[in-house]
């Protein structure tokens, strides 16, 4: 027995980008408010997307004042330029930041109160306005996943929502839009990408369906990433990518990830870091050890391992990679 959640389109190819304006027309309810992070605006990444909503007279405002780590207070700026501005529709465009973002915007508009309030899986009660998403990386799956984290500042605290609602209406991929990543943010992206891909083929909760969409994933992730993070501008590997982290993507949205995102989560997201010896001392390491442990196994991952792990295991996990 499964369920399927996706987007209601999938659209994919060079310069797709540029049928964002068509899309909103086709699938938005109005106005669109796009949610980009400050480099693509500078760089003019985004710009097609900004002049196909223009040509359709859908550009309603841009909101890029988005850091790496987005936090309940911009989500609350975006939602209030969104509603001064009338907007209907939301487009994301950007790694898992913007995107993160306009899910949690989509989200209060429907449902106000805070983002807490919502936390945790399967906890939002109506669907919010459609999002259009857009990703400039080819790793984070966020374009067709129900996953949202969002940090509160008042706590210090990362907030991670999961609900279908928050699966975007149409994700467009276009392969030129990923060309600018330097070869580390290719490399970081596309192993998360490939994490993606292998976690959800061995978790419990893979289905045949999510199976083959996880092995098509790895199997091109593992040929193509190497070739373009050593020659960026190389068309089939940068389109293969991205394919495979949409497939990837697909995969652990219908099944879920496992313990590697389970103990890592913590270490990249909050922290922004690989290396744990980056990070900390041994001792530093040790007294924090047991939270770790406890954040890692409530985050409900490790639990779909195929086979599970102790918190002694996953405190000895830790002390490996230190
Ligand atoms: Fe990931």
């Amino acid at each position: 027995m499964w369920n399927w959640f996706s987007p209601k389109g999938i659209v994919f190819g060079e310069g797709k980008a540029a049928s964002t304006g068509l899309f909103a027309r086709q699938w938005g309810r109005g106005r669109a408010l796009v949610i980009t992070g400050p480099f693509l605006r500078r760089s003019g990444v985004v710009e097609p997307v900004l002049q196909s909503l223009r040509e359709e007279g859908l550009l309603g405002a841009v909101f890029s004042d988005i850091p790496s780590e987005p936090t309940d207070r911009h989500i609350r700026e975006a939602l209030g330029l969104f509603r001064r501005e009338r907007c209907g529709t939301i487009v994301a465009c950007g790694g898992g930041g913007p995107i993160d973002v306009a899910k949690a915007v989509s989200l209060l508009d429907a449902n106000g109160g805070a983002v807490r309030d919502y936390a945790g899986v399967g906890r939002v009660p109506h669907p919010g306005v459609p999002i259009i998403a857009i990703p400039t990386t080819a790793g984070s799956g966020s374009e067709v996943s129900g996953t949202t984290i969002i940090t509160e500042e008042a706590a210090h605290e990362k907030l991670l929502v999961i609900s279908m609602y928050l699966v975007p209406e149409i994700a467009i991929l276009d392969p030129l839009l990923t060309y600018g990543m330097p070869p580390a943010l290719t490399a970081a992206t596309g192993v998360d990408a490939l994490t993606h891909a292998i976690e959800s083929c061995v978790s419990r909760k893979a289905t045949k369906l999510t199976i083959d969409f996880s092995l098509r994933a790895a199997g091109r992730l593992a040929r193509f990433l190497p070739v373009a993070f050593a020659s960026p501008d190389d068309a089939e590997a940068r389109r293969e990518c991205l394919l495979g982290s949409l497939e990837a993507g697909i995969a652990f949205t219908n099944s879920s990830v496992a313990l590697v995102h389970g103990i890592v989560s913590r270490l990249v997201r909050e922290l922004h870091i690989p290396r744990l010896r980056d990070l900390l001392s041994r001792e530093a390491l040790d007294a924090q050890l047991d939270a770790m442990v406890r954040e890692a196994v409530a985050s409900g991952s490790p639990a779909n391992n195929p086979r599970p792990a102790s918190p002694e295991e996953i405190a000895s996990l830790y002390g490996e990679a230190f």
